[in-house]
């Protein structure tokens, strides 16, 4: 999984002369594909963590920044197929990502990694502590509100019905060095598919994670998914590269 992550942010960063330890990926999970059919919905929800601790940066216009993120798509990482991943970000320079964030807020926007790059939307300031809730939705529209209020939200073709759906830490480390990221959850998640699969719980990967009470429940015989919580723990990205 983590080869495939790092080959995307390798075609992602093709045009830039950076060395190929510039992206970090941490940790994380990873869903499916159904035995039949797609996901046609997946909403979650996340009190953002603390911001990372101890990053560095060398260069200011070579920025570090880190992403947290649950994305869907119809694999696993490749370059062919759009990842629809709306994104919460942080740099020690928020402006350099676009947003008018606080140095201890996240930011937050709808997005989608696509073959011809990443399509957004403006960041936006998360209060801290503040519940962000996000919803992505086939034909693919992603939304993400704080406290009821719809403050980003984008509408992609999709490339390939939605097979996967993933979630990752992300540091791009620029100059610099990622640092901490605290721990944090994705809460409430919902994955609804369009046709029953009573076994796609099983195809639950954890990446570091933890899952509770105990991975993803169906109360309808494999249409509908939901995770009360998927823990993240610390990650600290310096320590594994
Ligand atoms: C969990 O998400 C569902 C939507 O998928 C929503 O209806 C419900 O209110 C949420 N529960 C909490 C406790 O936020």
């Amino acid at each position: 999984m983590r080869c495939t992550y790092i080959a995307l942010a390798l075609a992602l960063d093709s045009t830039a002369a950076y060395s190929p330890d510039s992206w970090t990926f941490g940790y994380g999970f990873h869903l499916g594909p159904p035995a039949h059919g797609q996901i046609t919905k997946a909403t979650y929800s996340i009190a953002t963590p603390r911001v990372p601790q101890g990053t560095t940066v060398k260069d200011p216009r070579d920025e570090v920044w880190t992403s947290i993120w649950i994305g869907v798509s119809a694999t696993q990482g490749d370059a062919s197929n759009s990842l629809y991943q709306p994104l919460l970000n942080w740099s020690p320079d928020q402006k350099s990502q676009g947003c008018s964030a606080g140095a201890e807020e996240w930011c937050v926007a709808a997005s989608t990694y696509t073959s011809a790059g990443q399509v957004a939307q403006p960041y936006v300031p998360v209060a801290k502590d503040a519940l962000v809730d996000f919803e992505i939705q086939v034909q693919v529209h992603q939304s993400v509100r704080i406290a009821d209020t719809l403050v980003s939200q984008q509408t992609d073709p999709l490339t390939n019905p939605l097979q996967y759906l993933y979630s990752a830490d992300e540091c791009y480390t620029g100059s610099g060095a990622c640092g901490s990221l605290p721990g944090y959850s994705w809460t409430n998640i919902t994955i609804v598919l369009s046709e029953a699969d009573p076994l796609f719980g099983q195809t639950l990967s954890l990446v570091g994670a933890t899952s509770s009470p105990h991975g993803f429940l169906t109360a309808d015989g494999g249409r509908t998914w939901h995770a009360e919580a998927v823990g993240i723990p610390v990650d600290d990205f310096t320590a594994k590269h």
